[in-house]
């Protein structure tokens, strides 16, 4: 880790608010308000995710979330504060998931995006993700969907 790099931590209930709003205000600009901060609240206690913010100041600079399934993990929000972006905090709060879904033993990780969001698909591209589907209007019936996934270990096959 960067020695000045702010560090990234777990949220707590006090930060459902403030994740809420930048969730809002970024990932779901130009679209009604999904995760607003009850939900985030129940990310934050629920024990299949992992709800993760990294602070500037005092002040939410990032947070991400990730839910653990049996053998696939889903990144469901990861946002960067305008004025925080640019100085690799995606990358460290990506990291710190991927390092999580490698020591739960998740075989994949998935994430859905916009798809006019070409500054997030290359962040997960430069991780190794790759597209696998996209869905036309899948948000609100106006913009796109692609989902990206990225592979950890071969998935488990029973017999
Ligand atoms: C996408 C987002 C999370 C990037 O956050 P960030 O902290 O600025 O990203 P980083 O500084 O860690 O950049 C990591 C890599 O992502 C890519 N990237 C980030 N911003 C980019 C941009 N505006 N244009 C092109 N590539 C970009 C680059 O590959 C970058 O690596 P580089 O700096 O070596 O070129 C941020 O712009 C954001 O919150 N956007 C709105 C919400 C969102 O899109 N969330 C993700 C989808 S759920």
């Amino acid at each position: 880790m960067d020695a000045d790099a702010a560090p990234i931590r777990l949220a707590s209930a006090a930060d459902a608010g403030a994740i809420a709003v930048l969730s809002r205000d970024t990932i779901e600009a130009g679209l009604p308000w999904r995760w607003q901060e009850p939900e985030i609240a129940r990310f934050i206690r629920s024990d299949r995710h992992n709800v993760i913010v990294s602070d500037a100041a005092g002040i939410l600079a990032g947070f991400a979330v990730m839910g653990y399934g049996a053998d696939t993990a889903y990144l469901a929000l990861l946002a960067v504060a305008p004025m925080a972006r640019r100085g690799g905090l995606a990358r460290r709060l990506l990291r710190w998931l991927l390092k999580t879904g490698e020591v739960a033993g998740m075989a994949s990780i998935t994430v859905d995006l916009r798809e006019d969001n070409l500054a997030a698909q290359r962040l997960y591209e430069t991780a190794g993700f790759v597209q696998f589907a996209r869905k036309t209007g899948a948000y609100y019936g106006r913009v796109n969907q692609v989902s990206m996934r990225l592979a950890m270990r071969p998935a488990q096959t029973t017999s």
